[in-house]
């Protein structure tokens, strides 16, 4: 990676030819983190680059660096800037940062009435939307768009979205809503204060949402023997 300038920019016809890369990186990096992911498939990379709704990072040597796009939902009220993905020698150097900024400022002019969201499992995406001006919300705040939580079915945790009655999962949501936001620079200190929070509260998710089913043998035992467990206070307050 050394002394390679790195270009950001919307992506273009001759880019299609990455749809693959893309693709592949992104399911494997999902593995890696041992993390669920929407699947998408190449044909999709390369629809989005024709509809103008994609940002790519590619060195000056032509090689491929990072990637997101844009999706509409509930017609149009909604944007996701969703897939984002950096090739991992390119990664904590801020590419992932200059997409994000850049595929936001697209939506914006693109949709400027429309509320931008995202779910993520990451605290580094965390980060760079509470600097654009994001919020986490609870999914309630989202797109109801059947079409939108359809993409979640390719998802390894997908049982346990659907278990939450589609309130809650290991990703946490995060919204701009252009007509009533905090400034980035409130957004950006509130993450500060709190990103230790945050990061314990992303893995007592991930463990008490697990936890019911690592255990479900367990579990369908104890039903059958009649044995029920009242729900917890974070149950209610965050549907956990
Ligand atoms: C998540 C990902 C996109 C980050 O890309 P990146 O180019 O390394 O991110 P950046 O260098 O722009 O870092 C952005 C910020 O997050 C921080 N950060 C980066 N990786 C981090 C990590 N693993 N944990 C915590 N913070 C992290 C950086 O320090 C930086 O903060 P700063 O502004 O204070 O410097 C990249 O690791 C990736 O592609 N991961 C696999 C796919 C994925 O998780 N996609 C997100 C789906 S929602």
């Amino acid at each position: 990676m050394d002394n390679q300038h790195i270009i950001v920019r919307v992506a273009t016809q001759d880019d299609k030819k990455f749809s693959s890369i893309i693709v592949d990186e992104m399911e494997s990096s999902a593995k890696a983190r041992g993390t669920g992911i929407a699947k998408r498939s190449p044909d999709y990379i390369s629809l989005k680059i024709d509809e103008g709704k994609a940002v790519i990072a590619v060195t000056d040597k032509g090689e491929w660096v990072g990637f997101c796009y844009i999706e509409t939902w509930s017609h149009g009220e909604y944007v996701a800037n969703s897939g984002l993905i950096v090739s991992p020698q390119f990664r904590k150097s801020g590419v992932a940062k200059t997409i994000k900024h850049k595929i936001f400022n697209l939506s914006r002019e693109k949709y400027p009435e429309a509320k931008i969201f995202g779910l993520t499992t990451g605290l580094a995406v965390m980060k760079i939307n509470s600097d654009l001006g994001y919020e986490p919300v609870t999914y309630s705040e989202l797109t109801q768009d059947e079409a939108f939580w359809a993409g979640c079915k390719s998802c390894v945790n997908y049982e346990i979205l659907m278990s939450k009655e589609r309130k809650n999962c290991m990703c946490t949501a995060m919204l701009y809503d252009p007509k009533d936001h905090y400034e980035p620079e409130e957004t950006k200190e509130f993450f500060a204060d709190n990103a230790p929070i945050f990061e314990r509260l992303l893995r007592f998710k991930q463990w008490k949402l697990l936890k019911p089913f690592l255990k479900k043998d367990k579990d369908k035992d104890k039903a059958k023997s009649g044995g029920v467990r009242p729900k917890s206070l974070l149950h209610y307050l965050f549907h956990l």
